[in-house]
C-alpha cells in the first residue's frame, strides 16, 4: 500500500473530524448551514449548533443495546390484552387508554411549574400501595423530593429515590433492581457518556430517550419520562421525542390558573386525542373531571365564570 495513503489513514483514525451541524430543538430537523427559520417545522430561532457525532461513538451506542431478540414463530406470540397498571386516578387511565402499558415509555411534558413533578408524585401514592417505584431526578435532590413529597401526603415504602444524571448508569440501575415502574424527570438532564454534546441538546435527548426506550422493552418495565417545553429553543422539545416513545401527554394551561388539562396527543393504543381537565388545589391536584365537552375550551367556560372549577 502506498505509504502515504497507509500514514493518512492511521492519522485520520487518530483524530477524527469533529464536524458540527445545525438541529432544529423542536422537531429535530438537520443541516449542515444555519436557519433563522427551521426548514422543517416553520419556527423561528430553533437552529442551534452542536457536534455531528463520530462513528466510534455511534458503534458504542450499538453496543450497549440490552438484549438480542430471536425471532418468534406467529403462533407462538400471546395477542391477550397488554397487562396494564391502574394509576389509581380513573381520569388519567382513560388518558393513557386504560392504564400504563408495562414496557412503554410514556412522555409527560409541559412548560415550567406546570406540575410535571406534581403529578408523579402524586401517582406514586396510589401505585405504590402495590408496586415497586424507583424515581430518578437529574433536576432535584432527594430532599426537596422528599419535602414535595411530605406537601402532597405522600409517604409510599415502595417509593425509592435516584439522583442522577447518567443515563447508562440509570438503566444499570433499573436492570439490577428489578422496579416495577420507572418515573425519570427530566429527559433534558439526562446525559449519554460516549456523546459529545451538551445535555439538553437534541443528539443527547434522542440518545437517552432512545437507551430507555431499549431498558423499557427489554425488561418490561414502564417508562415515564418528563420532558419541558421550551420556547427559547436551548433545549430539544417534545416535539423531536413524540416518535421515539409510546404515548405522549401534554399538560396545558396556564401555573397561575386552577385547573391544567393533560391532553394524549398519543396513546399506546392509537394516535388519539383524548384529554383529561385536573384542577389544582393547595397540595398538588385534588380534582380530576371528564370534561368530554369541556376539554376544549374548558379554559374559555372557566375564564368566563360559566364552568367551576370545583
Ligand atoms: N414548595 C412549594 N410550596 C407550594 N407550592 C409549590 C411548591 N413548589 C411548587 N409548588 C407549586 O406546584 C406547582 C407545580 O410544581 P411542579 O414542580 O410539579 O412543576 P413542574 O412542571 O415539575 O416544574 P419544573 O418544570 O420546574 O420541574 C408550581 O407551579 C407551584 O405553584
Ligand atoms: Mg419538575
Ligand atoms: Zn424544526
Amino acid at each position: 500500500m502506498n505509504k502515504f495513503l497507509e500514514t493518512m489513514g492511521d492519522s485520520d483514525k487518530m483524530a477524527p473530524k469533529v464536524k458540527s451541524i445545525y438541529v432544529c430543538s423542536e422537531c429535530g430537523f438537520e443541516s449542515a448551514k444555519w436557519y433563522g427559520k427551521c426548514p422543517g417545522c416553520g419556527q423561528w430561532n430553533t437552529m442551534n449548533e452542536e457536534i455531528k457525532e463520530s462513528i466510534s461513538a455511534k458503534s458504542s451506542l450499538i453496543s450497549a443495546r440490552p438484549t438480542l431478540h430471536r425471532p418468534m414463530r406467529i403462533d407462538e406470540i400471546s395477542a391477550e390484552e397488554e397487562a396494564r397498571y391502574h394509576t389509581g386516578l380513573t381520569e388519567l387511565d382513560r388518558v393513557l387508554g386504560g392504564g400504563i402499558v408495562k414496557g412503554s415509555l410514556i412522555l409527560i411534558s409541559g412548560e415550567p411549574g406546570i406540575g410535571k413533578s406534581t403529578i408523579l408524585l402524586q401517582i406514586c401514592e396510589f401505585l405504590g400501595k402495590s408496586l415497586r417505584i424507583l424515581y430518578v431526578s437529574g433536576e432535584e435532590s432527594g430532599r426537596q423530593i422528599k419535602l414535595r413529597a411530605a406537601r402532597l401526603g405522600v409517604h409510599s415504602e415502595n417509593l425509592y429515590i435516584l439522583t442522577e444524571t447518567d443515563v447508562q448508569n440509570v438503566v444499570e440501575q433499573i436492570r439490577s433492581d428489578q422496579p416495577d415502574l420507572v418515573m425519570v424527570d427530566s429527559i433534558q438532564t439526562m446525559n449519554f457518556t460516549d456523546l459529545n454534546s451538551s445535555p439538553g441538546s437534541v443528539t443527547q435527548v434522542r440518545e437517552c430517550t432512545n437507551t430507555l426506550m431499549r431498558a423499557a422493552k427489554a425488561l418490561e418495565i414502564p417508562i415515564l419520562l418528563v420532558g419541558h417545553v421550551n420556547k427559547d429553543g436551548a433545549i430539544a422539545g417534545p416535539k423531536v421525542l413524540e416518535h421515539i416513545v409510546d404515548a405522549v401527554l401534554y399538560f396545558e394551561g396556564d401555573r397561575q390558573m386552577t385547573y391544567r388539562i393533560l391532553r394524549a396527543v398519543k396513546t399506546v393504543m392509537a394516535l388519539q386525542m383524548r384529554s383529561v381537565c385536573l384542577i389544582w388545589g393547595t397540595t398538588g391536584f385534588t380534582k380530576w373531571t371528564t370534561p368530554h365537552w369541556l376539554c376544549w375550551p374548558a379554559g374559555l367556560f372557566m375564564s368566563l365564570g360559566l364552568v367551576s372549577p370545583v
